[in-house]
């Protein structure tokens, strides 16, 4: 791609749907807070920290890529840890040139290693956001993640605290993590809760598991997005009827090569789907457990699935409508988005 290119997508204006605050710290972030806080890692390398926390080419499995993120807890040492963290991932974003953007993470694994109370870990990452809110053009949402490996008694915890926070900087719920091992039924109590609350909700299915998740995803969990998706593509029946539900799939092209849910980046359905008429956002998921960023992952759909940069500029607008960023957000970002992505 010529470089004139690269930089027109990296000035463009964004929106990011599927993004998880945890996978976006890198091992010079880790290092700082390490330092500053006395955290003690098995190495304070730079390049031996990337490799621990850093997929290198591509790992065997979900399971397998999740365990990357083990160092990654120890970021989270005090609040004021939690808001700098949170702070310098929307600024990065920011300067991606992000202007809307939904950010998930897991209050339990970001207290695991220690006793943060999930509302002052909430108000630490509020304010982080906020800040860079101020200093910079961006619009966030956060998504408040469900770690399937945890169990039912925190999803209904989680439920809990996005419902008292919704409209306050929380736009949704999410589920997460080892697909394979636990599947979404496990967790249809939480989910009722969450439908009963108005909740937003997206689903992380279909990537470590079969198609039958994405079905229960919609249809019990009340799933209006989902994270991934890619299994659909071995069926049509399955295709037809996401598309006809207009429910919105997001794409994580790299993420989904290194998890080994797609064989190979040339086999990804991305461009099956998007013709086929299925709706789509593309996304970073992790980015530094990835080392990729927003913009590379957009470069990479143009190059390698012949996305023009008109069809890259209606994505963008496609996630902004997907997105579950409050309508009046919506309603002032769309017009502005809709003028700059015209000028380019
Ligand atoms: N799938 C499941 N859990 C995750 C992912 C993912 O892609 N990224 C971070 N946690
Ligand atoms: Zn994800």
């Amino acid at each position: 791609m010529d470089k004139k290119m690269i930089e027109t997508i990296r000035k463009m204006p964004k929106v990011e749907l599927h993004r998880h605050l945890e996978g976006c710290i890198s091992a010079e972030l880790l290092l700082e807070i390490a330092r500053d806080y006395n955290v003690k890692l098995p190495s304070h390398d730079l390049n031996e920290l990337r490799s621990l926390i850093q997929v290198q080419g591509h790992t065997s499995s979900l399971r397998e890529f999740l365990e990357k993120f083990y160092w990654v807890g120890m970021a989270f040492p005090t609040l004021e840890a939690v808001e700098r963290v949170s702070y310098c991932v929307c600024r990065d974003c920011a300067r991606d040139n992000i202007r809307a953007l939904e950010l998930r993470f897991s209050p339990v694994f970001m207290s695991m290693e220690t006793s943060h109370r999930w509302e002052d870990l909430l108000h630490a990452v509020l304010k982080g956001a906020r800040q860079a809110e101020k200093e910079f053009d961006i619009d966030v949402g956060f998504i408040i993640g469900i770690s399937r490996s945890n169990g039912l008694k925190p999803a209904l915890r989680v439920v809990d605290i996005a419902a008292n926070y919704s409209g306050l900087g929380v736009v949704g719920i999410d589920l997460f993590g080892d697909e394979e091992a636990f599947p979404p039924e496990l967790f249809t109590t939480a989910f009722k809760v969450a439908q009963e609350n108005g909740l937003n909700i997206t689903v992380h299915a279909g990537e470590g598991g079969g198609e039958t998740n994405i079905k229960i995803a919609i249809e019990e969990l009340g799933a209006q997005r989902i994270g991934h998706g890619i299994r659909i593509s071995n069926d049509e029946e399955m295709m037809a009827w996401v598309r006809d539900k207009e429910i919105p799939l997001e794409i994580c092209l790299t993420s989904n090569v290194q998890t080994q849910t797609v064989p190979d980046l040339q086999s990804h359905p991305v461009r099956k789907f998007y013709d086929y008429g299925i709706k789509i956002s593309l996304n970073t998921d992790d980015p530094a457990i990835s080392n990729i960023t927003f913009s590379s992952e957009l470069i990479l759909a143009m190059e390698n699935f012949n996305f023009t940069l008109d069809e890259i500029k209606g994505l963008m607008l496609d996630a902004l409508d997907q997105s579950f960023l409050e309508d009046y957000r919506k309603e002032i970002l769309r017009p502005k988005l809709e003028r700059e992505l015209a000028n380019i």
